[in-house]
């Protein structure tokens, strides 16, 4: 929302039919085509070497598109035919990334590594709204953010003990990001983006803490540190380098001189994204899931209003507020039973609360000031009693109806013995393919702290799976679908879900589906793409009105080698058939799926 607009007719498709794990192509429904917009690789500046992928260097990465693209966004400025496209790149594939022989050097792939993550800006152009873009090598504002970008660090936490190092004895400016997973664009024009899996990465002590957060006390397998000492915390000077990641970054893709935001008011967990939705009242509010089994789901709530047309006022919205977690409670006491059996209630909902960590600046947690909180802020919820959760990846509120859709995505271990069992609001033992669930806020402003709540969709294959629940819409007119993780709406409300991980699952490729939120086709639940071999759709980006959807295609092929490839998307440029600069490999990359017949009328 807040895109140019247009005024085509929404974007309408028959579902394709769930694609077989092995098939490396991308599917769009009929009546659509779809090209890449960029790829691992491609030259961003002027002076951007071409891509080389059997000779890489860190020196090249730096000023090419980095790899595994996750959240997407695409922001087209005033007139449609001009933009940008801004992205986060998570995590590195070095099977796939490098030749064999190149493997065993750690140092070599470890910084052409470090410069692949990040996140990058990239200009856009296109002769008119509906029609395909391209990217503009030498935009004025394309950028790289990697882990040498300096992040001032902001909110409560902001000059911490508990962040400071040896390089930064003030505790206020962390070099870069990583492993940014999703994210969300702000009423304001700026791109919030989430650190997850820090732990790929970053190693320290072996405390309470750096465990609740999975932090190893030895170096991860990518050795980082072997460029850096900082990346293992064990390194005199560095135990805190750890506790200044895993925090939503804040990026202004309109100005590439801005400093990025390291944001600790909205607290350190493996956030997934954040998405923000500005309240009645005026305030921003802030959901944010920790996509780990059995975490939690946290929502921050700004101190200061929102100001239609300052800008420089709401870039300080994030700065300070509070921060929340979720506790449900269920109505009736259920689990599935794969008896196709509905709660006596019928519905799985119940009631929920925003427990307080921090409100007006004082922490709530007994024992733990603000920084404590904010930084370790697992161990707080753990203490004030928070809903263990199925992986809460993607939370995204509705623009249109204000209610909040949470993705959990999947949590094999629910259930287990010395687990936490199934309860209402994750009802599946052994929860394989995820569920959706909707959050309607008592009172949405920001004295609310209750909520309703209801499951949307058990994900599965109804086919084969009598647990699968669609909100009671027929099963056997829904397309399959497991493991929801990113989330997005299109201009008349519909959800629209990509997915990560139904190759293991249901056994068909990853995909992008849009499900029908009300009236008698609540729950419908219809397949517009599916994505090749390996690869995880993420971004997805809706323009149904000028009938354009954008995803990016994150790790395909990633069981295969450099030698052996598993995907050649996407210019399924076959070995026999290599030409001059060409690879033959599979390439992360941004699609644009646009219609044949047009789009823009
Ligand atoms: Fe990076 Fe939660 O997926
Ligand atoms: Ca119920
Ligand atoms: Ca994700
Ligand atoms: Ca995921």
């Amino acid at each position: 929302f807040g895109y140019w607009g247009c005024n085509g007719a929404a974007l309408d498709f028959d579902p394709i039919d769930p694609v077989a794990a092995t098939v490396d192509d991308l599917n769009v429904a009929e009546g659509y085509d779809w090209s890449p917009i960029i790829r691992w690789g491609d030259p961003l500046f002027d002076d951007s070497p071409e891509f080389d992928p059997h000779d890489q260097t860190a020196e090249a990465q730096l000023k090419q598109f980095g790899f595994n693209n996750d959240y997407l966004d695409i922001l087209p400025d005033e007139g449609g035919t001009t933009g940008v496209l801004v992205c986060n790149h998570e995590y590195t594939n070095e099977n796939t990334m490098f030749p064999e022989e190149q493997i065993e050097d750690l140092q070599r792939t470890a910084s052409v590594g470090i410069a692949a993550h990040g996140m990058a800006v990239v200009e856009i152009v296109r002769e008119a709204p509906g029609k395909p873009w391209t990217y503009v090598r030498g935009g004025w504002r394309n950028r790289r953010i990697t882990a040498d970008t300096p992040f001032r660090v902001d909110g409560p936490a902001a000059g911490s003990d508990l962040l400071k190092t040896a390089a930064d004895p003030e505790g206020l400016t962390v070099l870069g990001t990583q492993n940014n997973c999703s994210g969300g664009v702000t009423p304001w024009g700026t791109i919030l983006s989430g650190e997850e899996n820090i732990q790929n990465v970053l190693s320290g002590p072996d405390t309470p803490e750096n465990q609740r957060y999975g932090i190893p006390a030895e170096p991860p397998s990518r050795r980082w540190d072997l460029v850096d000492p900082r990346w293992d915390g064990n390194n005199e000077g560095y135990a805190n380098e750890v506790n200044r990641f895993g925090y939503i970054v804040e990026i202004d893709p309109s100005d590439p001189a801005s400093t990025p935001v390291k944001h600790t008011s909205m607290g350190r967990f493996k956030h997934e994204g954040a998405n923000v939705h500005i309240a009645p009242d005026g305030t921003v509010v802030a959901y944010s899931g920790d996509d780990e089994r059995f975490d939690y789901l946290y929502k921050f709530v700004s101190a200061e209003k929102y100001i239609e047309g300052d800008r420089a006022h709401n870039m300080g919205l994030l700065s300070s507020g509070d921060l929340y977690v979720a506790k449900f409670t269920g109505n009736t006491e259920t689990e599935i039973d794969g008896s196709g059996r509905l709660p006596s209630d019928g519905a799985f909902d119940g009631k929920g609360e925003w427990l307080p960590l921090v409100v007006g600046g004082e922490s709530r947690i007994e024992g733990m000031a603000v920084d404590e909180v904010l930084v370790y802020t697992r161990l707080a919820a753990d203490k004030a009693g928070a809903t263990k959760m199925d992986r809460p990846e993607d939370v995204e509120p509705n623009p249109h109806t204000g209610k909040v859709y949470v993705a959990c995505t999947n949590n094999t271990q629910r259930g287990e013995p010395d687990k936490a069992a199934a309860d209402e609001a994750n009802p599946r033992t052994n929860n394989r393919d995820g569920h959706v669930i909707e959050i309607t806020e008592d009172d949405p402003n920001s004295a609310g702290t209750t909520f309703q709540w209801d499951i949307l969709l058990v994900c599965g294959d109804p086919a084969k799976d009598s647990t699968a629940y669609f909100s009671g819409f027929p099963a056997d007119q829904v397309s399959p679908i497991s493991c929801p993780d990113n989330l997005a709406f299109d201009s008349e409300g519909n959800l629209w879900i990509s997915t990560d991980g139904a190759p293991g699952t249901i056994g068909y490729n990853d995909g992008l589906f849009r499900v029908d939120l009300t009236g008698e086709q609540r729950g419908r639940t219809t397949q517009f793409l599916s994505v090749p071999q390996d690869a995880e759709t993420c971004g997805p980006v809706i323009h149904d009105k000028e009938q354009m959807v954008y995803v990016a295609v994150q790790h395909p092929g990633e069981d295969g080698t450099f030698a052996q490839p598993r995907s050649y998307f996407p210019d399924y440029v076959l070995p026999t058939r290599q030409g001059e600069g060409q690879f033959a490999f599979a390439r992360p990359s941004v699609v644009q799926v646009f219609s044949l017949a047009g789009g823009e009328p």
